[in-house]
């Protein structure tokens, strides 16, 4: 029994076993996961937080698509349900979790599980995502998006969890890739390497963040392009851009900056890679006013838009 007193169990209809036997081979059946009728369009969003609602809800600024932090709308109704119902009636949406604690060894939680459902089901959002990492273990859970070891024992583990998630929530998630701050001695596999196969094992795609990665080349000393280098185009189904704290002795991913200059290139060469991409501009501390993230969703459009024309 957890802390919680929850009892503890692999997600609905699937045994820990079974995925377990195919370890390594693809997890997914035939024809799944499933992708959204509705997509977002390869233009720049901004993630919605709570301090711009209201403005947004009243003045309908010109944003293309919005993306929310699915736990703050896990209530079942209330005013902050009410206000995405609104919305997503002028708005493409995508629900973006940070608290699902995809590589933990605890067992996943139904109980989130089926709150995600519920909120999935009664939103309809274009994507779905969450981050490749844990945030608790032993019933306990941290604010924190904390680094997997990137070995063949994490790689199953992992993969294995977000098929499992995919397979409850009957559609497809996106997994991002999170920012570090120390590796592991026993770690056996390039970080590029251990996110494209958790893609390629469970169906899932990728959000993918510019910005953790150039975080992480940074405090990790690897060159950012040659991660670019090793993602296949097609996995990728969103791009974040965020701002970084660079007054101390590593990169921490602060969300509560502008987007740095080396981030906006390695942007603009990710899209000359992968072509246009659903983009979103994110700042979750010392949020500003709404204008300033349209201005830099804006930049992020003149980067988008002539690959749009070069498309067409
Ligand atoms: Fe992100």
């Amino acid at each position: 029994m957890r802390q919680d007193g929850r009892q503890g169990g692999a997600a609905e209809g699937l045994s820990e076993d079974a995925y377990g036997a195919m370890a390594g081979r693809a997890l997914r059946p035939a024809g799944f996961p499933r992708r959204a009728r509705n997509a977002l369009p390869a233009a720049a969003g901004i993630g919605l937080r709570s301090p711009h609602v209201r403005q947004v809800r009243t003045e309908r600024p010109p944003i293309p698509w919005l993306e929310v932090h699915s736990e703050n709308y896990f209530a079942d109704g209330g005013p902050a349900i009410r206000a995405l119902e609104d919305l997503r009636t002028d708005y493409p949406l995508s629900l973006h979790g940070v608290g699902m604690s995809l590589g933990s060894t605890d067992p996943l939680d139904r109980v989130h599980l089926a709150k995600l459902k519920r909120l999935v089901d009664r939103i309809e959002p274009a994507l779905v995502s969450e981050h490749l990492c844990w945030s608790g273990v032993g019933g306990r859970h941290f604010n924190d998006l904390l680094p997997l070891p990137y070995t063949e024992e994490a790689l199953a583990h992992v993969s294995t969890r977000v098929a499992q998630v995919q397979e409850a929530l009957g559609r497809e998630l996106l997994v991002e890739n999170v920012s570090t701050y120390l590796g592991f001695a026993d770690a056996t596999i390039p970080e590029w390497e251990f996110v494209t196969e958790v893609v390629r094992r469970s169906g899932c795609r990728l959000l993918l963040d510019v910005n953790n990665i150039h975080v992480n080349a940074v405090n990790h000393g690897f060159d950012a392009d040659r991660y670019l280098a090793a993602i296949p185009g097609e996995m990728v189904a969103e791009i974040h851009l965020a701002g970084f704290d660079a007054s101390g002795s590593c990169l921490i991913d602060t969300h509560g900056a502008p987007v740095a200059p080396p981030v906006w290139a390695l942007f603009s060469r990710a899209i000359a890679r992968f072509g246009p991409r659903p983009t979103l501009i994110e700042w979750d501390l010392d949020i500003p006013a709404l204008a300033v993230l349209q201005s830099e969703a804006a930049k992020a459009q003149s980067i988008l838009d002539p690959h749009h024309v070069v498309a067409g």
